[in-house]
C-alpha cells in the first residue's frame, strides 16, 4: 500500500472553559491588568480551557485517541505507532506516548515523543506518513496534546491570556488511494530565544526559568513569511494550486496570523478553520483540534483537500497538503 490517509479524528477539551473576562478577573487579583477587549483585538481569542491541576498531557491525549480510534473504526490493539507531540509531556522521560499507550490498554507498538512546540503536530504526521510509507507502519495513532497553563507566567500578561490545554488525534492508514499529497518540514535554531521556556531539570532541582517567554513581534513577522513558503512548497511538490485547497487549518495562534496566511495564498476567508476564539493557542494539539471540529461540525468533508500549517518555537515550521 503506497500512500497513507487520515481514516478518523477524534479531540478533547478539559471541561474549565475560563472567558477572557474570567481571566482578566483572575488576572486582577494579582495586579495583572488586561480587559476582554484587548484580547480579541489583538488575537482573536474569547476563551480557553484550562486542564485541572493532576490531569497531564497522555491524559488528554488519551482521550482525543479513543475518539480518533471511534471515528475510524480502528480498535487501539490495532494500532502499530504512536507518535504525540507535545512540549509540555508528563514526565522528563518516559514518552507521552508511552504513557498514553499504557492508558489505551496496549502494548508492543512502537511509541515516542516529537518536539516541535506549535509545530509538533505537522512534524509528527509527516513522521508517521514517511514510516508508513517505509513500510515500517501500517496505523498509526498521531496525536498533539498540551498543557499550556502549566508553563505560563501568569504575572506577564503578553503571553498568559494567549493559550489554552487540549488534545486532537488521528488515526493514519496505509492505503491505496493517496491521502497525504505532500510534506514540508524546516527549522531555524538562531530563533531559539524568540519563544522559548528556558528553565531544565538538572540535580534535582529547576534550573532557570521554567515558564514560557516570547518575543510577540518577532514571531508574529517571522510566522506569515514562512507560513507562506511551507504551503507554497507543498502545493509545488504535489502538482496542485492555490485554488484546489478546501480548507485552510493553520496552527491557531493567532487570527490575525491565520488570516494574513489565507490572503497571501489568495484564500477566501471562509476557507479558514477557525477554532482560535474557543481555544487560544493549544500548540501542538491545536491543528488537530481545528480539523475535528471542523469534520464533526460538517465543514470538511470526505475528498476534500486540506492545507494543515504549523509554526512554533524553535523556530520551526511547516505544512501537510492532503486529501481528506
Ligand atoms: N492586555 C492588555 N494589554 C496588553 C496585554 C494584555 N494581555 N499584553 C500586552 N499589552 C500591552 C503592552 O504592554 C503594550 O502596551 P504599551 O504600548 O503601553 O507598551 C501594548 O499592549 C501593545 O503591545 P504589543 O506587544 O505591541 O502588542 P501586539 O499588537 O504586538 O500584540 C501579540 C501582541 C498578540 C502577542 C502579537 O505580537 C502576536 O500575536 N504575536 C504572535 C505571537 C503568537 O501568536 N505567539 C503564539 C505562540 S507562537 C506560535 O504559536 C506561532
Amino acid at each position: 500500500r503506497p500512500y497513507s490517509r487520515i481514516t478518523g479524528t477524534g479531540s478533547y477539551l478539559p471541561p474549565r472553559r475560563v472567558t477572557n473576562a474570567d481571566l482578566a478577573a483572575e488576572l486582577a487579583q494579582r495586579g495583572v491588568e488586561t480587559s476582554d477587549q484587548w484580547i480579541i483585538e489583538r488575537t482573536g481569542i474569547r476563551a480557553r480551557h484550562f486542564a485541572a491541576a493532576d490531569v497531564t498531557s497522555s491524559d488528554l491525549g488519551a482521550h482525543a485517541a479513543r475518539h480518533a480510534l471511534e471515528a475510524a473504526g480502528v480498535a487501539a490493539s490495532q494500532i502499530d505507532l504512536i507518535i504525540v507531540a507535545t512540549s509540555t509531556p508528563d514526565m522528563v522521560f518516559p514518552s507521552a506516548a508511552c504513557i498514553l499507550q499504557n492508558k489505551l490498554g496496549i502494548a508492543g507498538c512502537a511509541a515516542f515523543d516529537v518536539q516541535a512546540v506549535c509545530s509538533g503536530f505537522v512534524y509528527a504526521l509527516t513522521v508517521a506518513d514517511a514510516m508508513i510509507k517505509a513500510g515500517a507502519a501500517s496505523k498509526a495513532l498521531v496525536v498533539g496534546a498540551e498543557v499550556f497553563s502549566r508553563i505560563l507566567d501568569f504575572n506577564d500578561r503578553t503571553t498568559c491570556v494567549l493559550f489554552g490545554d487540549g488534545a486532537g488525534a488521528v488515526v493514519l492508514e496505509a492505503s491505496d488511494t493517496p491521502g497525504i499529497l505532500a510534506t514540508d518540514l524546516h527549522a531555524d535554531g538562531r530563533h531559539v530565544g524568540i519563544l522559548c521556556v528556558p528553565g531544565t531539570v538538572s540535580g534535582g532541582q529547576v534550573l532557570g526559568d521554567p515558564l514560557l517567554k516570547m518575543d510577540g513581534q518577532a514571531v508574529f513577522k517571522l510566522a506569515v513569511g514562512v507560513l507562506e513558503e511551507a504551503a507554497r512548497a507543498t502545493l509545488a511538490k504535489a502538482g496542485r494550486q492555490e485554488a484546489d485547497i478546501d480548507w485552510l487549518i493553520p496552527h491557531q495562534a493567532n487570527i490575525r496570523i491565520m488570516q494574513g496566511t489565507a490572503k497571501k495564498l489568495k484564500l477566501p476567508l471562509d476557507k479558514l478553520v477557525v477554532t482560535v476564539d474557543q481555544h487560544g493557542n493549544t500548540s501542538a494539539a491545536s491543528i488537530p483540534l481545528a480539523l475535528d471540529a471542523a469534520v464533526r461540525g460538517g465543514q470538511v468533508k470526505k475528498g476534500d483537500t486540506l492545507m494543515l500549517e504549523g509554526v512554533g518555537g524553535g523556530f520551526t515550521w511547516g505544512a501537510v497538503l492532503l486529501d481528506f
